[in-house]
């Protein structure tokens, strides 16, 4: 967690709470929530202990508590106890909390962390059973083809959104007429947007095409004031700036409502309402359980997850929804943003509300190889949207991680490995013909194809997607984005 560190807002103290505190507390556990809060209140004690070099005695006495916890809540869920699930999302075992015991060889993924040892990348199928999401499988995308009617989105057929949470319910709404509505974000920390950034808007739009449904797209400037370094005004204006980027993907003005939370947060009592609501029903422990935060964590952040929660919940939309608390909510997201959604899953049903199906795509590799995500921060492993065409071809040239031999003669003898190879990984991600992208995958397996050529397809893909975008976003003037971003109805068939 390095942005953690970096906090300007509490000292870093450790507070050792006393044993007989911790015991009380656990002979009054009842539900496995409760024990669940318990066990992950031992577990930040056991460790606050070791940090303050406590007596070898009371560390012991402090882990023996914590075993015997874990053993009752195996007894009580059935399940093994894993820091950052809660029991009532029925993980088969999950992980994602930074303080895991025995995590050294496993991928890290967080809302603000990223990596694996893997040149392939992360572990998808064994991220979907640490975070007890599923995989959409072949069932799953031929339903969405035929109720949208539509051959399924390159990211499906391809595993790009590979996992997901109950998106048959939404889908058996939509196939008794009922209407669903989709929700996704971005956290604005930066003028500058890559392409990475664009792949769930991309697929956004797609679905917003095929099944003809309402968007919000939640800006969360506050988010990105409370974690970085930036003051508000910044915040607020690269909403604005980033929302011109994803309002280029295409968005229809008459189905799509785009908010800054510094704005809509005190334009809408409703949305206040629904914040209100899940922070009453979240507690610290869960959130230090989902997210890692510490006691040095400043209050904003704390309550942060509440905000991102609200827009899964209709009625914090009256303009578009009214007074209906109903709808159905589909949230397409990047897998790191899954701990937030699971938090919301999981207050949903206590405060009267549907829990918020997913759709979770894996991440935009960097271009120095899939071992972490695309980074703004890092210039030299993104692809910027305000790249020139020049500055593309040099940066994929330079930099892009390859999966060929190293020299000519070996890699016509033993091919290349496309599974490790940045360009043949963002193929998969811009260019849309199957038959192409398996000719390429072949060619370059076998040696046929060498590196500077597979780099050479890629260059002459992403060129012209980048300057289109560029075009049709400077098309999106301030007016248009104040219109995408006014409160108002939207066309909603109920
Ligand atoms: N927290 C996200 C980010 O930092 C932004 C976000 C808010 C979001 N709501 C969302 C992302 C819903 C996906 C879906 O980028």
């Amino acid at each position: 967690m390095s942005e953690l560190g970096s906090l300007p807002c509490v000292k870093n103290t450790v507070s050792v709470k006393t044993i007989t505190d911790c015991q009380g507390a656990w002979e009054g556990a009842k539900s496995a929530m409760e024990l669940y809060e318990k066990l992950t209140a031992q577990g930040d004690h056991v460790r606050a202990l070791k940090t303050a070099k406590a007596e070898k005695a009371e560390i012991e006495a402090a882990v023996q508590l914590l075993l015997k916890l874990k053993v009752d809540y195996k007894h009580v869920t059935g399940q093994d106890y894993k820091p950052g699930c809660p029991p009532s999302e029925n993980c088969v075992a999950a992980d994602n909390g930074p303080a895991a015991d025995d995590s050294d060889d496993e991928d890290i993924v967080d809302p603000w962390n990223v990596s694996t040892k893997n040149a392939k990348g992360v572990d998808y199928d064994k991220l979907i059973v640490r975070f007890g999401s599923n995989k959409i499988d072949k069932e799953l995308v031929d339903r969405i083809e035929r109720l949208g009617g539509q051959k399924p989105h390159h990211y499906l057929r391809r595993g790009i959104f590979f996992s997901h949470r109950d998106v048959h319910q939404v889908l058996d709404a939509y196939e008794k007429k009922k209407s669903f509505y989709l929700y996704t974000g971005r956290g604005p920390s930066t003028q500058a947007m890559h392409v990475g950034h664009l792949v769930p808007f991309i697929f956004t739009k797609w679905l917003q095409d095929v099944f003809d449904v309402p968007l919000v797209i939640q800006m969360t400037d506050d988010e990105k004031y409370l974690w970085k370094d930036l003051t508000l005004d910044d915040c607020h204006h690269f909403a604005v700036e980033n929302a011109k980027d994803i309002i280029a993907c295409g968005f229809d003005v008459n189905k799509t409502f785009v908010f800054s939370d510094l704005d809509y947060m005190g334009a809408s009592p409703e949305f206040y309402r629904n914040v209100v609501k899940a922070q009453k029903h979240v507690t610290f422990n869960q959130v230090k359980g989902i997210f890692g935060f510490t006691d040095s964590d400043c209050i904003g952040k704390i309550s942060f997850p509440a905000i991102q929660a609200a827009p899964a919940f209709s009625n914090s939309f009256p303009q578009i929804f009214g007074t209906r608390k109903d709808v159905h909510c589909l949230v397409p997201c990047a897998i790191d943003q899954d701990p937030y959604f699971r938090m919301t899953r999981d207050v949903a049903p206590r405060i009267g509300y549907h829990k918020p199906a997913l759709l979770h795509s894996t991440f935009f590799p960097a271009l120095q190889g899939a071992q972490t995500k695309m980074s703004a921060s890092n210039p030299n492993s993104s692809i910027f949207l305000t790249d020139t065409p020049k500055q593309i071809k040099n940066k994929i040239n330079k930099h892009a991680f390859s999966g060929g031999k190293d020299t000519v003669e070996e890699h016509r003898k033993h091919g290349g490995n496309p599974e490790i190879d940045v360009s043949f990984m963002y193929l998969t991600f811009f260019l849309e013909d199957d038959e192409q992208l398996e000719k390429i995958r072949q060619d370059y397996s076998s040696g046929a194809l060498l590196t500077g050529e597979l780099k050479k397809i890629l260059i002459e893909t992403l060129q012209p997607i980048i300057a289109q975008h560029q075009e049709r976003r400077k098309q999106i003037t301030d007016d248009v984005v104040k219109q995408f971003m006014t409160p108002r109805p939207l066309n909603f068939k109920f």
